[in-house]
């Protein structure tokens, strides 16, 4: 293993970006050669000295400075967040904890002991480089129609391969022996749109009984159903996107084309095996008893069938073949280098006071600002026009980007701001955060020039949709507070394909706050008018289904974040979004076709 980081450190020093700097380097890099695999620590000391030589000042020192001191008369909105924020994050943990269970205990021995299969984080924990990947939609799969699935039964998440920001999808097959319900469909299809959009190499562990088959019907013919995500192979494939599988666990039916369509796969001898049907099926179809070891195992796939590449004794050894895959993938890594920069002036804990209950509860988005950028400095633009949105310029953790936060209701004035800055960003090639509150309820005109007004609003607001949807920047989305109607559209909402989409556990996503419904809604000519107990009804499920874990539930986001993590999630987002930058450019249309 350590040999493999050893060549990874050597190849990252390659990088065309440094060559210059190389050339005096290298005599050091090869005195130092025979002692890499010695141990780790000289590995981390050369990093290290490579590191200093990387070392970039960022300029942010004379961005002024936020106050983000919290006024006097705020302070009891403050403590009403933070018990809301407490409650939240009570919820976030007794769920995750209850994810990181999987399957139950059951499941986890019946994986470990008598299929002698690693666990999935445990073999996650063998392919990346480090432990700080970062995982997406945990709660994927939580409380839905047909049932809890832990964690969809399918880890995504983004981490490091010899240095390289790889998407993995990794079965957990302790969850109804990794079959594929709609949400994990759901689930690894978003992965391999992140993987589409960031540019990022893919790498999947496969653990599955294919098709979760009582939910047939939602899995099979639609367009993004089951079979997207092997369409999606071959065109990321086409597109130079490299994808590498492991087979782990037992592959069937569709699980079997995972592996088949990906570039190159390594099966692991005994647990790992691939059939369009299992031996039941055999069984049953033609009385045959077969092995699966015979019918699709790990030596009748690499001598007999070829539709792996590499057989491997052992999970561990597996785990190493595909780290010495990525060597060979000719990638040219982005040059390590170190971010000078300062922290925020005011505590990020603050955060949790701030992070508002409701719309009412709301500060001033500059208090939350001056709590994750770097130094707590702020270039602001158009600071006196359409405050209710907040534009400018910041760092985090050293890398700049343009800040697009509501403050209140997206005005006429203010949508305008926005499409501007919006546009700034894109032609300065800067990627753009949104921090986005938007409002539960618009306010009903009540004169002509208020109509009037409102037609003027809907114009602007269109402007600024066309301008985020057109931006040619990578986009990460925080919801901070409320995700409500049409203004979250404009604030980069799901729809408009942020390359990242994150809650606070106390954000509120849907059309209308229950908690701004008085009467029960009727068409014009209805004369329904819905009694207390429908009203009651309808006010309790909207509620249920604003919470930031139903949302999550469904993969409405990437995940939800804890409010004082959020700043550390979004310069990795912004790390991450950077690699696209050095990959070489494809110029071939077509995909590696396995023959
Ligand atoms: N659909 C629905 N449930 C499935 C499933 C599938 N495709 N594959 C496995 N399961 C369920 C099992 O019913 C069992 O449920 P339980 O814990 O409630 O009893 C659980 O997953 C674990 O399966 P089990 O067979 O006990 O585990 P295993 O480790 O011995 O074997 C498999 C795992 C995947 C090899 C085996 O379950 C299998 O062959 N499944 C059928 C695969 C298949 O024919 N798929 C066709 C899809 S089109």
């Amino acid at each position: 293993m350590w040999n493999n980081i050893t060549s990874c450190s050597l190849w990252r020093v390659s990088s065309s970006f440094m060559a210059s700097r190389i050339q005096t380097l290298t005599p050091l890099f090869l005195r130092n050669y025979k002692d890499f695999c010695k141990n780790r620590q000289t590995i981390w000391t050369l990093r290290n000295s490579l590191c200093q030589v990387m070392k970039k000042t960022v300029y942010t020192k004379t961005f002024p400075v936020l106050d983000g001191s919290i006024p006097s008369v705020c302070e009891h909105v403050f403590e009403e967040n933070l018990r809301n924020s407490e409650a939240c994050i009570q919820r976030y943990s007794e769920l995750l904890c209850k994810v990181s269970k999987g399957g139950g205990e059951k499941a986890t021995l019946r994986h470990t002991q008598r299929n002698k299969k690693l666990l999935v984080r445990e073999r996650l924990r063998m392919l990346l480089d480090d432990e700080t990947f970062l995982e997406l939609s945990p709660f994927a799969g939580f409380d839905l129609p047909y049932g809890d699935v832990p964690a969809a039964g399918c880890l995504t998440g983004i981490g490091k391969i010899c240095g390289v920001w790889c998407v993995f999808m990794a079965n957990d097959a302790t969850v109804k022996g990794g079959a594929i319900y709609p949400i994990s469909v759901k689930k690894q299809l978003r992965a391999q749109q992140i993987a589409v959009q960031n540019r990022l190499l893919s790498v999947y562990l496969v653990d599955s009984g294919g098709a979760f088959l009582p939910l047939q019907a939602e899995l099979f013919p639609d367009q993004s159903h089951g079979g997207r995500v092997f369409y999606n192979e071959a065109i990321m494939s086409a597109m130079k996107i490299p994808q590498v599988a492991v087979v782990c666990g037992s592959c069937t039916a569709g699980g079997a084309y995972v592996p088949t369509m990906a570039d190159e796969t390594v099966i692991v001898d005994k647990i790992g095996s691939m059939f369009l049907a299992g031996p039941p099926l055999v069984k049953a179809a033609t009385g045959e008893d077969i092995s699966p070891e015979d019918l699709g195992g790990a030596s009748m796939h690499s001598k007999v069938s070829g539709c792996v590449d590499h057989f491997a004794s052992s999970e561990k050894e597996a785990y190493e073949r595909v780290r010495n895959i990525i060597l060979t993938l000719n990638y040219e890594l982005p040059p390590e280098e170190t971010l000078e920069y300062d922290d925020p002036l005011y505590s990020a804990e603050e955060l949790l006071g701030l992070a508002p209950q409701g719309y009412s509860y709301t500060l001033h988005i500059k208090l939350i600002l001056s709590r994750l950028i770097d130094g707590s400095r702020f270039q602001e633009f158009k600071a006196e026009y359409g405050t209710t949105l907040v534009t400018g310029f910041a760092h985090m953790e050293g890398h700049l980007v343009g800040i697009v936060a509501n403050n209140g209701e997206l005005t006429h004035d203010a949508s305008l701001k926005g499409s501007h800055f919006v546009q700034l960003c894109s032609q300065r090639s800067i990627p753009i955060l949104f921090l986005q509150n938007t409002a539960p309820h618009a306010s009903e005109p009540t004169s002509f020039s208020q109509a009037e007004d409102h037609t003027n609003r809907l114009k602007a607001q269109a402007s600024m949709m066309a301008a985020v949807a057109c931006a040619a920047v990578p986009k990460i989305t925080l919801v901070t507070g409320g995700c409500y109607r049409n203004e979250s559209y404009a604030m980069c909402g799901r729809s408009f394909d942020p390359n990242f989409l994150f809650l606070w556990p106390n954000a509120r996503v849907a059309l209308v706050d229950s908690r701004h419904i008085s009467t029960f809604p009727q068409a014009r000519d209805d004369d329904c008018t819905g009694d207390d107990s429908e009203l009651k009804h309808l006010k309790e499920k909207l509620e249920e289904e604003s919470s930031a874990f139903h949302s999550s539930a469904r993969l409405w986001d990437d995940g939800i974040i804890l409010p004082q993590n959020s700043r550390k999630v979004i310069a990795q987002c912004l790390t991450i979004m950077k690699q696209q930058k050095y990959q070489i450019a494809s110029l071939q249309h077509y995909p590696v076709i396995r023959l």
